[in-house]
């Protein structure tokens, strides 16, 4: 019951065997009935999943990612990426204090075609209004170069990724310069996170994991999920 309710509220998912790049992912969402809050299918385009449902309040993702004001001045002159972003009103919030070197990547930006829903109008103003800082890409792939980013943060991706959440996180270090900061919200706390830790620690890298507990409220009551803060400052020596 628990993962039915982590499945929905995260945001689901289009999946088909069809070629992403011909269909729109929120076609393909809307076909599934995902955004309908029924059971949602586990699909994949192009072997990835799309998501992109759920716009979560500014100060949920400022807290869920430890962000206060001392690191948001650190934005202004600063190159910085926010992976995953979906519509999140983070983006608007970096570049309004400054942060005008800032893009945002995810897998829909570039789609031209939404539904006639309240997230569908949502996520087209959004590309209306952000043009400039959107990069349509995907998280295993950045297409940044090495060591080309001073900031990083990525709220609510990697849960999404399964076995590639580490992939994607190690894809956030390499673009990354020596002593920036990656903030990469959504992992569960197992054991395989503490080798993955351990693992970036032994390549020279400082890491940080801070525990959250996310608050979702359906027609059933609250639910709270325990996920991982990872505040990664990428060793000098890369
Ligand atoms: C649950 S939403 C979170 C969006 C936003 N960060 C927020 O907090 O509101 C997950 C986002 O990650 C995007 N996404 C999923 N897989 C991706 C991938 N491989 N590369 C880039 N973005 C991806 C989805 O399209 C979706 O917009």
């Amino acid at each position: 019951m628990l993962n039915r309710l982590i499945i929905l509220l995260f945001g689901l998912y289009a999946v088909s065997s069809v070629d992403a790049a011909q269909i729109p992912c929120w076609k393909l969402i809307w076909e599934t009935g995902a955004v309908h809050g029924e059971d949602p299918e586990l699909v994949y385009a192009n072997g990835l999943k799309v998501t992109g449902a759920r716009q979560y309040p500014l100060e949920t993702v400022l807290f869920d990612l430890d962000i206060d004001s001392n690191v948001m001045a650190s934005v202004a002159e600063a190159d910085g990426l926010l992976v995953g972003e979906g519509f999140s009103p983070l983006l608007e919030h970096v570049v309004a204090n400054g942060g005008v070197r800032i893009r945002a990547v995810d897998l829909w930006y570039e789609e031209v075609s939404f539904p006639d829903t309240i997230d569908g109008l949502a996520m087209k103003a959004y590309i209306d209004r952000n043009r400039g800082y959107l990069v349509k890409g995907n998280a295993l792939e950045l297409p940044f170069a090495d060591n080309s980013q001073d900031y990083l943060w990525s709220h609510l991706l990697v849960n999404n990724l399964d076995d590639d959440s580490q992939r994607a996180t190690e894809e956030m270090v390499r673009v990354l310069r020596p002593n920036g900061e990656g903030r990469v919200f959504g992992f569960r706390y197992d054991f395989g996170l503490q080798v993955f830790i351990r693992k970036l620690r032994n390549q020279g890298h400082e890491v940080r994991d801070l525990r959250k507990t996310i608050v979702l409220h359906n027609v059933e009551g609250t639910i709270e999920i325990p996920l991982v803060l990872l505040i990664i400052r990428k060793g000098v020596a890369q």
